[in-house]
């Protein structure tokens, strides 16, 4: 993967929800491709997080596109509203839908991008029939419901299989990871296939603050001169 293709998806679960309008400017400026908010439900996940009023928020104060994962049991039941609120595409969990073809259809009914995201001990193999009609694979690399975990590296060799089943199958589908990515991970992740990373803690979280945290991830990214 060309590491200067590699798109920044900063998740806003780590961020200080008393300054998100700053927070998120600031991720902006400092070259963010999309954000991306995490919806936890506390039946899905053991954690609750947040919904469509968010995004409604971050839409007027961003125009980066807005990616919804969504940890919810039901979630197309949610699909409108956050589609209303803002939400220009969809993380859907293979795991517990028991009709992923119908919410895939919905979301691009709704005129949205649709991925499917896949759990650390989910096979690639379930991701074959649904490779043809969408436009992101998310493959987890921690277990899902809280931000600050680390990086489960079990998870690269499913990463590269995805490329590979990706390369011969969508190549115009993204490969993204989500969990633990950090400077010392973010280059693992991106030489197995990934083409956009998601970062909570390392960008939020950094002590230098969220511009620093970018620029420090991007910069792992660049090839040793
Ligand atoms: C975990 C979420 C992640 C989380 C990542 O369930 O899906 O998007 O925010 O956070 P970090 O980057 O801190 O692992
Ligand atoms: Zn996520």
């Amino acid at each position: 993967m060309d590491r200067r293709s590699v798109k920044l998806a900063p998740s806003i679960l780590a961020a200080d929800f008393g300054h998100l309008s700053i927070q998120v400017e600031a991720v902006e400026r400092a070259g963010a491709d999309r954000l991306h908010v995490d919806v936890m439900d506390g039946h899905f996940v053991p954690n609750i997080s947040m919904g469509a009023p968010i995004v409604q928020s971050l839409r007027k104060i961003t125009a980066l596109p807005l990616e919804t994962h969504l940890m919810i049991s039901d979630p197309d039941f949610f699909l409108d509203e956050f589609a209303e609120a803002g939400s220009d595409s969809f993380l859907v969990h293979w795991e517990g839908n028991n009709n992923l073809d119908r919410t895939l259809q919905r979301i691009k009914a709704l005129g949205k991008r649709a991925g499917v995201v896949i759990n650390p001990a989910t096979s690639a193999s379930v991701l074959e029939e649904v490779l043809p009609q969408i436009d992101q694979v998310l493959v987890m690399t921690v277990n899902p419901g809280f931000g600050g975990q680390h990086f489960l590296n079990i998870t690269l060799p499913k990463v590269r299989r995805v490329r590979q089943m990706i390369d011969a199958i969508n190549p115009a589908c993204e490969l993204e990871l989500d969990g633990g990515i950090n400077l010392e991970t973010a280059p693992f992740a991106v030489a197995a296939g990934a083409n956009v990373l998601v970062a909570g803690t390392a960008v939020f979280g950094d002590t230098q603050g969220v511009t620093a945290g970018m620029n420090k991830l991007r910069n792992s990214l660049k090839p040793a001169a």
